[in-house]
């Protein structure tokens, strides 16, 4: 898609993508990175197309002096899907963690049901790690998905 242009998510942008989000408010609040990372939109025309959020976090050891970028957030409204958005927000993404060369990965997580996510990873040439996620008692399969930036 062209003319996509890319903007910075600060509070007022943020309640606003949240009346087309299909997540719920509570995990919007979660997941939309301001304070603690960022977040940008991808819009068309002033109309807001899709999401990304990314935060900053240190590794455990024996890496706790690397740094990697965390993807926590990726959303492209439904009727702006198949059109390449999603794949244009990561790459905005990267390009923007890139330009820190501390940055040793960027990584994120998908459960296995998310099939169009997942085949988005691996058509963007991320790593795709299986793992069984256990939050409490519940067991959830999917991936853990990263791309080495610099070394
Ligand atoms: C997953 C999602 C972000 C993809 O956004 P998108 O803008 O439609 O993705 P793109 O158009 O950039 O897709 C690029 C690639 O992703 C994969 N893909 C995207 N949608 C797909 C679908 N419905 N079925 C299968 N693969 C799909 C394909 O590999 C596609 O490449 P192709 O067009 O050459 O086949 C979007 O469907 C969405 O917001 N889903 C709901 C929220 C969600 O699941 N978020 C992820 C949480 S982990």
């Amino acid at each position: 898609m062209k003319d996509i242009k890319f903007i910075e998510v600060n509070e007022e942008i943020k309640r606003e993508w949240m009346n087309y989000s299909n997540w719920t408010d509570k995990v919007n609040d979660e997941v939309i990175r301001i304070s603690d990372g960022w977040s940008i939109i991808a819009e068309k025309n002033t109309e807001m197309m899709g999401i990304i959020s990314v935060y900053y976090r240190k590794m455990d050891e024996p890496f706790e002096n690397t740094v990697e970028a965390y993807i926590d957030n990726i959303e492209v409204l439904e009727p702006f899907r198949t059109k390449g958005v999603a794949s244009q927000l990561i790459k905005e993404a990267i390009s923007r963690v890139e330009k820190d060369v501390t940055i040793y990965q960027i990584r994120s997580w998908s459960s296995k049901d998310k099939t169009a996510m997942l085949k988005l990873w691996k058509k963007m040439g991320f790593g795709l790690c299986p793992v069984l996620q256990h939050y409490g008692d519940v067991k959830v399969p999917g991936f853990f998905v990263s791309k080495v930036l610099y070394n």
